[in-house]
């Protein structure tokens, strides 16, 4: 059974619900099986900063830094936790680096942590984008470095962050929608 652990904290129905975690691990695919089962929108917050930037994350990162995309990251995010209707709100991999989303986040929503180990995470981000092209942050280098890097310079903030942990190694995005289903229920029972 998967390891899955929750902080204790409030966490009744109404509250969005935030999937964080590492590039790969899936939240842009777990998010609309889950916000079909929960009925409810899915909104990607990659997907509000690339509409109100009017640009591809790459592209944002070559002309304007990575400080302007964390910025809009940071409006997206806070508009999609301002939602009066509850969602489930896939974060980018990078969002809870930054304490203002995380305070922004565990205000308004159940933060789910959905963990891969470098390797699985490396095969996934090849199998959806083959030239490493759509994540900037891995488009030089060795991405299973990269990835191994950033997971453990991330893991402390994902770690206060979340509320439930899933572990998705070996299992399906419905199987991941499933085990977080369950463990909103039990949060909720
Ligand atoms: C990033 C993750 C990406 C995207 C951007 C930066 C990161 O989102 O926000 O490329 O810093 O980990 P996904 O986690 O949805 O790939």
């Amino acid at each position: 059974m998967t390891p899955a652990t929750s902080s204790g904290r409030d966490l009744p129905a109404h509250r969005h619900v935030v999937l964080i975690g590492m590039m790969g691990v899936g939240k842009s695919t777990v998010g609309p099986i889950l916000a079909r089962r929960l009925e409810r929108p899915f909104v990607d917050v990659d997907d509000l900063v690339t509409a109100t930037a009017g640009r591809s994350i790459p592209e944002l990162f070559a002309s304007d830094g990575e400080a302007a995309f964390r910025a809009l990251e940071r409006v997206a995010l806070a508009d999609a936790c301002a939602s009066p209707e509850p969602l489930v709100i896939a974060a980018g991999g990078g969002a809870m680096t930054d304490p203002k989303n995380r305070k922004v986040a565990s205000a308004a929503a159940t933060v789910v942590w959905l963990q891969a180990d470098a390797a699985a995470l490396a095969a996934r981000v090849a199998g959806a984008a083959p030239d490493g092209d759509e994540r900037p942050l891995l488009a030089t280098g060795d991405p299973v470095l990269t990835l191994k890097r950033l997971a453990l310079v991330r893991a402390d903030a994902y770690e206060a962050a979340a509320d439930i942990v899933v572990a998705t190694d070996d299992r399906s995005a419905d199987e991941v929608a499933d085990a977080i289903h369950e463990e909103l229920a039990r949060c909720d029972a």
